[in-house]
């Protein structure tokens, strides 16, 4: 059984936890009684092998290159969380467990530090502010916030954890006229890699509240954030229009979202769209979602022209702002949500929109669901959140490095069974490079929470940055224990 297996504990383990028992090869029994001990009562430990393991504990969104764990727990107080960071086993934090980069597959036998407990939203309407637990959902923020007539930026799915997204930056819809997540970000309370507990902000420790904000999974664990809120926009109401159009169409449509970047894309409105396969149609389809924030009448005119470019499916609805994930891309928010499939994901930036770069890649796409029936459940997205309000807070404000993405985009491939890595991998790696060439990116940057994995810490936090986070790492994670998730350092090879 797993659990009975030795875990193998190296030198650096030991030097950084010196502290605690040193058993020479710790079973996880022995891990788990020792946390079972110190852990204050309200706790939880669990061993793989147990049957409510998976009830109980988070499960993943991606099954394919995953981190291994022999325990997982969920602490119940930030003390807990203290300690379970130094047990001489190497672990992650599990928020939302949508993370998906390859890196932590490098995360052999550890423990999951699961922040189930730390969920709570707290909203303090008359300060503007609101404040969430350490693993709280995108979908957990919408209605408190909505009924007392606030909104704040989040991500395009719900199941996501806030935090993890914020962590990396965080983008999504409303970013146009609220900017990046990490701009609404006020403060967090952080356990770091030093075994600290502190307030990073902009006045305390604000070095560290620089670093959070864009490579915030290298520090520590964050049980609680801290976020302004705003009046709604539009009475909290948003137009989402729904298309689809034909294959044949694939270059009037790319030909109408060059128009509208070069005229400056507005604020209020958003826009991601994806080549898919259509199993009606036999073929590949475009489909498009829209986001207005504001009345009906202004979204017409950005709307009309998508509309009169004959798409095979057309809907266009205004709904309240907490509707708006569950209610767009035809409804694709729970398809999205799907736990546990092997999924590989290339993302990359672009800096510029050339319809002839999204042609040719909706032409490989094409070419690549034709040759591989297997496959078809994987797809290209990009999404074009207007950058204008996020560049009004300079680079050297935050970590995060890449303020003027004119789309966040990404390969998404869906494995029947791992087999099928090498003709992904064969497909992908060229795809993206050149997809991102062709949009003034040719280092294939990419946001990092976007990352698969491969594209090292250059691409993911900018030479610009790098010096800096180095000092933070030296100074909040000097033993590296936050180095699986597209760490700054990599992770310590046993
Ligand atoms: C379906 C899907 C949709 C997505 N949509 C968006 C989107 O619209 N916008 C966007 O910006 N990103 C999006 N992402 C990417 C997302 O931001 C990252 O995957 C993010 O890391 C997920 O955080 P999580 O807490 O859900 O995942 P987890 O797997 O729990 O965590 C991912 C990483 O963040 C760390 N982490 C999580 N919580 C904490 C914490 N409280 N303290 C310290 N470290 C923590 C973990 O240790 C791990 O290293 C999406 C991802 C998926 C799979
Ligand atoms: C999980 O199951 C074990 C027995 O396998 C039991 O002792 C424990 O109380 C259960 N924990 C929870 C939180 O349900
Ligand atoms: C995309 O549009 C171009 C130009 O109209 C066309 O030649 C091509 O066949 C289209 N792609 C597909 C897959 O239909
Ligand atoms: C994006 O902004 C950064 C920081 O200001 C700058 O260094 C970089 O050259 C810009 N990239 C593009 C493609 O404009």
């Amino acid at each position: 059984m797993v659990w009975l297996r030795p875990i193998t504990v190296s030198l650096w383990t030991l030097v950084c936890c010196l502290a605690a028992t040193a058993v020479a090869n710790p079973s996880a029994q022995q891990i788990a009684r020792s946390l079972r001990q110190r852990l204050s009562s309200g706790s939880e430990v669990y061993v793989l092998s147990q049957g409510n393991y998976t009830a109980e504990i988070t499960q993943r969104w991606n099954a394919f290159e995953p981190p291994t764990y022999v325990i997982a727990v969920k602490p119940r107080l930030e003390t807990d969380v203290q300690y379970a960071q130094r047990n001489c086993v190497p672990f992650m934090a599990t928020g939302g467990g949508h993370g998906y980069t390859t890196t932590t597959s490098q995360l052999d036998n550890g423990i999951d530090i699961d922040l189930g407990f730390f969920n709570s939203v707290n909203v303090d309407a008359a300060n503007n502010l609101m404040t969430i637990g350490g693993s709280v959902r995108f979908s957990q923020v919408f209605d408190p916030l909505y009924n007392v007539g606030k909104e704040i930026a989040t991500g395009s799915c719900s199941c996501v954890g806030m935090v993890g997204a914020t962590l990396g930056g965080g983008i999504g819809p409303l970013q146009g006229v609220r900017g990046l997540i990490i701009d609404a970000l006020v403060s967090v309370r952080i356990v770091t890699g030093t075994g600290e507990i502190v307030t990073a902000s902009k006045t305390q420790n604000s070095d560290l509240f620089w670093g959070i904000r864009g490579a915030g999974a290298n520090f520590g664990i964050v049980t609680s954030a801290t976020y302004r809120v705003s009046d709604q926009t539009n009475g909290g109401n948003v137009v989402i229009m729904d298309v689809s159009f034909a294959a044949e169409k694939n270059a009037s449509v790319f030909n109408l979202l060059d128009s509208l970047v070069r005229n400056g894309q507005p604020g209020e409105f958003s826009i991601g769209f994806g080549a898919v396969w259509d199993p009606n149609a036999g073929a590949p389809v475009i489909s498009l979602s829209s986001f207005y924030f504001g009345p009906e009448s202004a979204a017409a005119a950005y709307n009309q022209p998508f509309l009169d470019l004959g798409p095979t499916v057309q809907r266009v609805q205004t709904v309240p702002w907490n509707k708006l994930i569950s209610t767009m891309r035809f409804g694709g928010d729970t398809q999205a949500c799907i736990k546990g499939r092997l999924q590989s994901v290339y993302g990359s930036n672009l800096y510029s929109f050339d319809p002839a770069n999204f042609q040719r890649t909706f032409a490989d796409m094409s070419d690549f669901f034709a040759a591989n029936p297997n496959l078809r459940n994987s797809m290209f997205v990009a999404e074009l959140f207007p950058p204008a309000n996020t560049v009004t807070v300079p680079d050297g404000e935050t970590a995060y490095p890449f303020r003027n993405t004119t789309a966040y985009s990404l390969f998404q491939f869906a494995l029947p069974d791992p087999s099928y890595q090498p003709t992904v991998d064969a497909f992908a790696v060229p795809a993206r490079r050149a997809y991102a060439a062709g949009g003034g990116n040719p280092n294939v940057e990419v946001y990092v929470n976007y990352a698969h994995g491969d594209e090292g810490v250059n691409a993911w936090y900018s030479p610009r940055k790098l010096g800096r986070l180095r000092g933070l790492k030296n100074r909040w994670d000097p033993h590296n224990l936050f180095s699986f998730t597209n760490g700054i350092n990599p992770p310590r090879r046993n």
